[in-house]
């Protein structure tokens, strides 16, 4: 579809899964939209030709972003989120016909049960005698940075399910391979994957977990996307490409995962085992230590016939992350704004890679209005991690930076317009004293209200007025069309 659609580019000279492929990406990732997606098809592992060729940056456009999730544009699925929480009883019959709409899309976002499905074109499973020769080790799977500990399988999407309540959960952790069926699991501790974890480890039972790779685009996007803990994932992702997604159970865990995989790995997390993993070239643009983490142990490799290996890199922005994130932003904007409606618009520019940086519009009503948005979205699943918020008035476009900054500077007395909070930070910042846990700042760049103690009167900002503006173009006109004023 990307290759219809003019976006992919395809590279048949070999090339080395380790660092080679990820300069080549960055590059592309660098320059003007993202490049294009590539799809190696030789690369090569220790200088050997791997089995299977890489995919990579395949969302890493806003184009390829929309085409990932099977829309013209992301405000589309954006539009359709706020249809779906704006939804009320019909009181004609246009308004009951998009209702009806509404209720079809999402039936689809129920999944369905199937009995096989590509991903088990090649079964190798470890229990079996003879085990299978399959193994990681024939995947290829990048070394991305000089300095990382190994080879890290970069865009998992990984199946794990809560014991007490059987809920399946979706996300997104990056796997050091450590051998041919053995990995690390970065879960990070605030994460869903984390949770289910110390649940099992509690419970003193063996985890079944399921890695996917590949398959349809709309399963990454939600591994990723920030759904709040019990909102299956595999329903979002039926709902966004307005069709079920097919499930098959698993050979040797009892789980089920989307029969289009490219490749499964099966296996299982023993609570309370852990192993060093990293250091990792990260998101952050710097590298990510050693720390410890679980292990996962595979028990069986499924795969199609014709399967693709996908990954991505991370590192200094812009990068493929970018527009993952920004899609999640816009996708879950709706229910931000349902939230609180005073806000006009919200955006996480590249500088701050996802968390360090919160650009926030407001409609301002009442005194500190600023402060209540501030602690709001702090209190808001992963936007508790935003390290710094900006709130602005709704005539200041979030998406340009530097009008936000000259609001900033202008806007502020540092002192009386800031505030410090205590909070939990994210796992891959390295700035805070300790991990895990530090500081965030809010700004208030709105105008001042009376009641918020600004007594001198605020001034209004240097604009034309209109009646000039329309005589200063019809004078251009005329001076352009070359005729007297
Ligand atoms: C390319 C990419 C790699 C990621 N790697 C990790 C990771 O290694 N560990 C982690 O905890 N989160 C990682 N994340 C972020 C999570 O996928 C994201 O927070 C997701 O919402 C977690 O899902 P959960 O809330 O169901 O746990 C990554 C995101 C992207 C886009």
């Amino acid at each position: 579809m990307l290759e219809k659609a003019g976006e992919l580019r395809r590279i048949a000279s070999p090339v080395a899964t380790e660092m080679e492929i990820t300069e080549i990406a960055d590059r592309e990732m660098k320059s003007p939209g993202g490049g294009k997606a590539l799809l190696f098809e030789r690369p090569t592992i220790d200088g050997k030709p791997s089995r299977f060729p890489l995919a990579i940056n395949t969302m890493g456009s806003e184009r390829r972003m929309a085409l990932a999730l099977g829309v013209g544009s992301v405000d589309d699925l954006a539009h359709q989120m706020g249809l779906i929480l704006k939804a009320k009883p019909p009181t004609n019959f246009r308004q009951g016909w998009d209702l009806l709409k509404q209720g079809v899309d999402l039936l689809h976002a129920r999944p369905k049960r199937v009995r096989s499905g590509p991903c088990k074109d090649v079964v190798t499973r470890f229990d079996a005698t003879p085990a299978g020769d399959l193994s990681l080790d024939d995947l290829p799977i990048l070394k991305c940075w000089p300095q990382d500990g190994g080879r890290f399988i970069t865009l998992p999407n990984v199946y794990t399910r809560d014991p007490d309540t059987g809920e399946r959960n979706l996300g997104m952790y990056r796997m050091q391979v450590y051998d041919g069926r053995t990995t690390g699991m970065h879960w990070q501790v605030h994460k869903v994957g984390a949770r289910h974890g110390k649940r099992y480890y509690e419970r003193g039972e063996r985890m079944p977990v399921a890695v996917c790779l590949g398959g349809d685009p709309a399963y990454t996007f939600s591994a990723t996307a920030p759904l709040p803990d019990g909102l299956d994932e595999i329903l979002f992702a039926g709902f966004a490409r307005k069709k079920s997604v097919e499930l098959v159970r698993c050979e040797t865990v009892d789980l089920e995962v989307p029969a289009d995989s490219d490749f499964v790995l099966e296996g299982y997390v023993q609570p309370g085992e852990a192993r060093p993993e990293g250091p990792f070239g990260d998101h952050t643009g710097f590298y990510t230590p050693v720390d410890d983490y679980p292990v996962f142990h595979l028990t069986a490799i499924t795969h199609r016939k014709d399967a693709v290996y996908p990954a991505t890199i991370v590192g200094v922005p812009p990068m493929e992350d970018y527009y993952i994130g920004d899609a999640s932003v816009r996708v879950f904007l709706p229910v931000i704004k349902m939230n609180f409606p005073e806000i006009v618009d919200l955006t996480l520019p590249p500088e701050g890679v996802f968390h360090n940086l919160v650009f926030v519009s407001i409609r301002k009503q009442y005194p500190l209005q600023a402060y209540k948005i501030m602690h709001g979205l702090w209190g808001m699943g992963q936007m508790m991690f935003s390290k710094y918020i900006v709130v602005v008035d709704e005539d200041c476009d979030v998406h340009n930076t530097s009008e936000v900054l000259f609001r900033l500077c202008a806007n502020t007395d540092p002192q009386r317009d800031s505030t410090f909070i205590k909070s939990p930070c994210d796992s891959l910042d390295h700035a805070p004293t300790v991990p895990n846990i530090g500081s965030h700042m809010g700004f208030d760049a709105t105008r001042k209200l009376p009641g918020e103690g600004y007594t001198r009167g605020w001034p209004d900002m240097v604009k034309m007025d209109a009646e000039t503006k329309a005589r200063v173009d019809s004078l251009l006109q005329r001076i352009v069309a070359g005729k007297p004023a």
